[in-house]
């Protein structure tokens, strides 16, 4: 065999070594080491061939040249195609089977207070409602002293509010919202407001230092003490169901007059619970934002959502609604 023969043999070994390389390496690092081991600019199996060109006479060079080449693109374009492969998703995925019926992913929904809250506001809207919103944080103008609460009155007490500053404190009742409707506009009135007020109650089954009540207010010539009852009732109807029992007792409040609270008969029936406070709009209210006592009268209402959802759905623990348990809320 002539040194020529020789050296073309070794060119067909190299290709069909280097594509049968090429075209088992897979992964990408495995890939680039088969690269450098053909391919490499330095010491390359197709560079080191390429030096035995200059050791062939030129006949000799003329045959060796043209197959070296035809091997050095075979090899580039053997690359180029592993190359592809290898960025391409694996298509066989072992235990993969496509036939198969998808799994539904879990979709979330509306907390139940959320959704308490939201029905709330469908009643009430029925029954000619609008829905308006006030300050969490709240100054004591509003949330006191407007509402006709007497600068000694133990409702100021530090004990029972969250005060910020002197002025400033975090609700502790959404009659503020009453004030600021009645501020911003002449009457009639007919307003519901729901959100988040704050006590520093000790928590138990049925206390939390957060809770939401909704506030209602309506305003105009001739609303009377009859109305406001109808209006409850029929709201604790549509909300708690046609049997619901509840009760009105005399009760006092700075900014209502006569005042009541409003209790609902709890599940199994053998005990009252209060749903909240109500009652008549106290004319020194209407006087400190400018309405006519003498021409307007009023109703006002706050009731707490949260009992009122507990009772709806059966809750027992106040404290269930807050711990975002997925267990518990999946249930609604
Ligand atoms: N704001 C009172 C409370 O939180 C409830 C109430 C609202 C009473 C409106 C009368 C009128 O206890």
């Amino acid at each position: 065999m002539t040194a020529t023969d020789q050296a073309l043999r070794d060119l067909d070994t190299l290709e069909a070594e280097g594509i049968t390389a090429f075209t088992s390496a897979g992964q990408p690092d495995a890939l680039e080491a088969v690269r450098v081991e053909f391919l490499g600019m330095k010491q390359g199996r197709v560079k080191l061939a390429q030096e035995q060109l200059k050791s062939l006479d030129p006949a000799a060079k003329r045959v060796f040249g043209q197959r070296f080449n035809a091997v050095k693109t075979a090899l580039e374009a053997a690359f180029e195609q592993a190359k592809l492969a290898s960025s391409r998703p694996t298509q066989v995925v072992e235990g993969l089977d496509v036939t198969l019926p998808g799994r539904r992913s879990k979709l979330g929904h509306r907390h139940p207070l959320t959704q308490t809250a939201d029905e709330l506001i469908d009643i009430f809207g029925r029954l000619g409602f609008t829905v308006v919103r006030g300050p969490e944080v709240e100054d004591v103008h509003h949330n006191f002293d407007a509402l006709n609460i007497p600068p000694t009155h133990p409702a100021r007490d530090p004990a029972d509010n969250f005060y910020i500053t002197d002025r400033m404190m975090l609700r502790s009742q959404t009659s503020p919202v009453q004030i600021r409707v009645m501020e911003n506009q002449p009457p009639p009135v007919r307003v519901i407001a729901i959100g988040r007020v704050y006590r520093p109650d000790a928590v138990d089954a049925t206390h939390s230092f957060m809770f939401h009540q909704i506030e209602g207010l309506m305003v105009d010539t001739n609303v009377t003490m009859a109305d406001l009852k109808s209006v409850l009732r029929l709201f604790a109807r549509s909300y708690l169901g046609k049997d619901v029992k509840i009760r009105f007792r005399p009760s006092f409040f700075p900014f209502t007059e006569p005042s009541v609270e409003v209790d609902m008969l709890w599940h199994g029936g053998d005990r009252w619970v209060e749903m909240g406070g109500a009652g008549m709009v106290d004319p020194n209210v209407f006087k400190a934002v400018g309405y006519d006592p003498e021409k307007v009268t009023g109703f006002a209402f706050g009731l707490g959502i949260e009992r009122l959802c507990m009772r709806r759905h059966g809750i027992s623990d106040i404290r269930l609604l807050y711990q975002n348990d997925t267990r518990f809320l999946a249930q609604f």
